[in-house]
Order: C-alpha cells, then sequence, then structure tokens
C-alpha cells in the first residue's frame, strides 16, 4: 500500500509508565499517587491496580520488537519519576536510570527512535503528602528530577516531553477526584495549572540543549457550543478556557486569559505569580497534541456556578451536550475533523511550530477469537484520524508525526483494565501479546 505521508514522517505509538510497567516495587522504586489511589477502595472501576500491569518492566525488549514489525519507528513512553528519585526529592536511585537506558538503547537496537515524557502522572507519594502540586515546591522537584533524567539519559534519548495532558493532572487529580490524588479543591485545581506549566518550564530550561528537541504533551479538543444562543457560547467560552487557553496561552504567549481567571475567581492569585510566566512561554521545539473527542456544551437552566466537585471550577453547571455521534466504549464521540481543528488553533498560534500528534486512539470491548482480534471500530477510528492529518500534511502544515495510543491494552487508569485502546492486544492473565486487526491495517499501510 502508498500512503501520501513524507518518508520523514514519524509514526509510533505511545504508552505511559504506570499503565503499562508493573513492577512497582523492583529495582527501588518508591510508591507514587497512582500506587496509593489505585489501592483506595472504591477508586477504581474494577477494583483492580497497576502492580502488574502489562509487566512491560520485564517485557519491554518483546514489546519494542513488535512495535518495530509494525512498521513504527518511534516509541513514546513516560519515565516513572519514583524510579529515578524514589522519594520524589533526595536520593537518586541508579537502578532506575539503568531500566530506562536499557529500553531507549533497546529501542535504538530495533531501529525505533525514543521520545521520553518526563511526567505521566505519577507523582512520588511524599511530594504529594507535602502538598502535591498545589505547592510550588513540586515544580522545583520536578526540575530537579528532569534535570538527572536528562543527564543520565541524553546520550540514548534525544526527544522529551515534560509533561503529559496537565489539564488532566490539575483538573482530574485535583478537581473532580477522579485521578489520583483524588483530591476536590475547586478553584485551587487552578494553583496546580500553574505548577505544574512553572515545572514544565523549570525543567525545560534545565534541560534544553543542543541536539535534542524539547516539548509538551497537552490534551486540547474543540469546544463547540450547542447552540448559537448567547448563553451556550458563554458555556462554550468558558470551556474554551479551562480546557485549552489556560494552557496555550501561558506556554504560547506569556499570559493566562482573563477571563478564565475572572470566572474562577483566582486573578488576585496569579496576579502574584506573574514573574514564572516568561519561564513558561519559553520557546519549544513542539507540541504534542493528544487528541481523541470534542465536546459540545450548553449553559445550565439555573446558575453557572456550584460548589460542587468538577473540572470545571467556576463553570461547574455547563451541561456537556450528546450531538448524536458515533461513541466509543469510553463514551467520547468520534469526529476526526476535531483533529484537524485543534492543530490548526495552535497552529495559528505559534505558525511554524512543529507539532505531532502524540496520543490518538479508542477504547472497544475486544475479544480475542481464534486468536485473532476483530477490531474493525478501532480500524475505522484510526483511518478517519490519520486521514486528516495526511490532508494536513499534504498541504504543507508542520504536522511532523503521529502516535497511536496504545501500543498495548494496559491499565486505564480509573477504568482499571476494562478499557482496551491496544493496537496489541494483552491477554492480562498469561501476559500473551497478539497484534489486532488495526495493528495489520496499520502496518500494511505503512508498508
Ligand atoms: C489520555 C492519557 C493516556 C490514556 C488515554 C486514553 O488522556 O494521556 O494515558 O489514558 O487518555
Amino acid at each position: 500500500m502508498t500512503n501520501g505521508f513524507p518518508r520523514e514522517f514519524i509514526w509510533g505509538a505511545a504508552t505511559a509508565s504506570y499503565q503499562v510497567e508493573g513492577a512497582v516495587a523492583a529495582d527501588g522504586r518508591g510508591p507514587s499517587i497512582w500506587d496509593t489511589f489505585a489501592h483506595t477502595p472504591g477508586r477504581i472501576a474494577d477494583g483492580t491496580n497497576g502492580d502488574v500491569a502489562d509487566d512491560h518492566y520485564h517485557r519491554f525488549a518483546e514489546d519494542i520488537r513488535l512495535l518495530a514489525d509494525l512498521g513504527l519507528q518511534a516509541y513514546r513512553f513516560s519515565i516513572a519519576w519514583p524510579r529515578i528519585v524514589p522519594a520524589g526529592s533526595g536520593a537518586v536511585n541508579p537502578a532506575g536510570l539503568d531500566f530506562y537506558r536499557q529500553l531507549a538503547e533497546a529501542c535504538l537496537a530495533n531501529g525505533v527512535t525514543p521520545y521520553a515524557t518526563l511526567y505521566h502522572w505519577d507523582l512520588p507519594q511524599p511530594l504529594e503528602d507535602a502538598g502535591g502540586w498545589l505547592v510550588r515546591d513540586t515544580a522545583e522537584r520536578f526540575r530537579d528530577y528532569a534535570a538527572i533524567t536528562h543527564d543520565g539519559l541524553s546520550d540514548v534519548i534525544k526527544h522529551w516531553m515534560t509533561l503529559n495532558e496537565p489539564w488532566c493532572s490539575a483538573f482530574l487529580g485535583y478537581g473532580n477526584g477522579e485521578h489520583a490524588p483524588g483530591r476536590t479543591e475547586g478553584a485551587d485545581a487552578l494553583k496546580a495549572v500553574h505548577h505544574l506549566l512553572l515545572g514544565h518550564g523549570l525543567a525545560l530550561d534545565a534541560i534544553r540543549s543542543e541536539g535534542g528537541t524539547y516539548g509538551i504533551a497537552l490534551n486540547p479538543a474543540p469546544i463547540h457550543a450547542a447552540t448559537d444562543s448567547p448563553a451556550d457560547r458563554d458555556a462554550a467560552r468558558r470551556i474554551d478556557g479551562l480546557r485549552n487557553r489556560m494552557f496555550l496561552d501561558p506556554l504560547l504567549s506569556g499570559r493566562y486569559p482573563a477571563d478564565v481567571l475572572e470566572d474562577t475567581g483566582t486573578t488576585e492569585w496569579f496576579a502574584t505569580q506573574e514573574r514564572d510566566l516568561p519561564l513558561i512561554a519559553a520557546p519549544l521545539d513542539f507540541i504534542g497534541v493528544n487528541y481523541y473527542c470534542p465536546t459540545t456544551v450548553a449553559a445550565p437552566e439555573g446558575p453557572i456556578s456550584s460548589p460542587v466537585a468538577s473540572t470545571q471550577p467556576g463553570s461547574e453547571n455547563v451541561v456537556t451536550v450528546d450531538t448524536g455521534l458515533p461513541k466509543t466504549q469510553m463514551g467520547w464521540p468520534i469526529e476526526a475533523a476535531g483533529l484537524r481543528d485543534i492543530l490548526v488553533t495552535i497552529n495559528k498560534m505559534a505558525p511554524d511550530l512543529p507539532l505531532y500528534v502524540t496520543e490518538n486512539g479508542s477504547a472497544y470491548p475486544d475479544e480475542l477469537v481464534d486468536g485473532a482480534v476483530e477490531d474493525d471500530d478501532r480500524l475505522d477510528y484510526l483511518r478517519q484520524h490519520i486521514a486528516v492529518c495526511e490532508d494536513l500534511v499534504s498541504e504543507g502544515f508542520p504536522l511532523k508525526g503521529y502516535f497511536a495510543w496504545s501500543l498495548l491494552d494496559n491499565y486505564e487508569w480509573a477504568w482499571g483494565y476494562s478499557r482496551r485502546f491496544g493496537l496489541v492486544y494483552v491477554d492480562y492473565a498469561t501476559q500473551q501479546r497478539t497484534p489486532k486487526k488495526s495493528a495489520q491495517w496499520l502496518q500494511a499501510f505503512l508498508g
């Protein structure tokens, strides 16, 4: 099969440490907020945890060979902070650095380029005990960990992302409590946004050097208003502010969106943090976009704000509307055009900045039947979203690569093992890997 992508376009697949590694007590790893959270009764849909997950810690060599066999040439994985600095600050664990060196070397030996994310949500528990992302110190400790990791591995890893989806860390972690550490702090979740972005800026400043590329992976999404009414348009402005502009504006323009600070009553607090903005807005080599679905919102009947726990501080009552689009098993509506919309939005803010799709994928209730997984729905999802990328690239848009989420079925956070996103099916009882039909399609497409 031939496709319209240039040869230099990067094709990869992504995973994250806590979702795939397992081996949570191996070789000096410390506990993270996800260990604590997953072991707290009632937090995870199926009551499971990441203690074993895909056992990628012991099976990474096989998994990387699998990735290479699919014709992919890049692997986006995350580095577990509690493997490198087990208590979050202080003593460094050489065995942790060693593990990721072996992983990166296995990539290189298979012709696969490693892309590392420094923080995909597994904050060392002692740092959460000291205030987590609500306190500035965590950003500084993140810088220290990033510098140690980069110093130890930059000879084998050239492509770095600081954070994965700080929206989730802040608003699921400290907003509605659906993710670790499970706190519900109202508008204080915006302090977490700032400390995460400060951590990004401090880390970038510490690690950015010749010969590497440095970026961040965000999860921006198009936010549609359900109708053209002023109230619905205002609802969309609010949610777009929290989801997109609260991250893109400081990173790309060095300022926070005034309307969001006003909606959330945080204007005064943010005024005391202004000195951090130049660091947060320091030049990036790329932005990674994790895209799954758009969101359509409407104004509530009554007041817009209420004191309930929510990912939408100050706009808690804004309603998410079902527009009748087909959905994945997550209940996420499928709209490939949304990927174009959000990439174009970012490109308008930063016209020359290289962009990557660093995650894109879908969950379906796959079944292994006679050694095969016929995941036609995922295949369609993949095909539609890749077609959007193909169009953009043919128009000369600076989209440089596409990473499927995920290489493997894995531990889907608060959903446990009840949601499968992999190109490769994992039988959790035997750890056997089986490439799904979607993986075979991708392999042929990359041909
Ligand atoms: C993203 C996360 C990733 C995975 C997918 C489905 O928000 O970055 O770890 O859970 O969603």
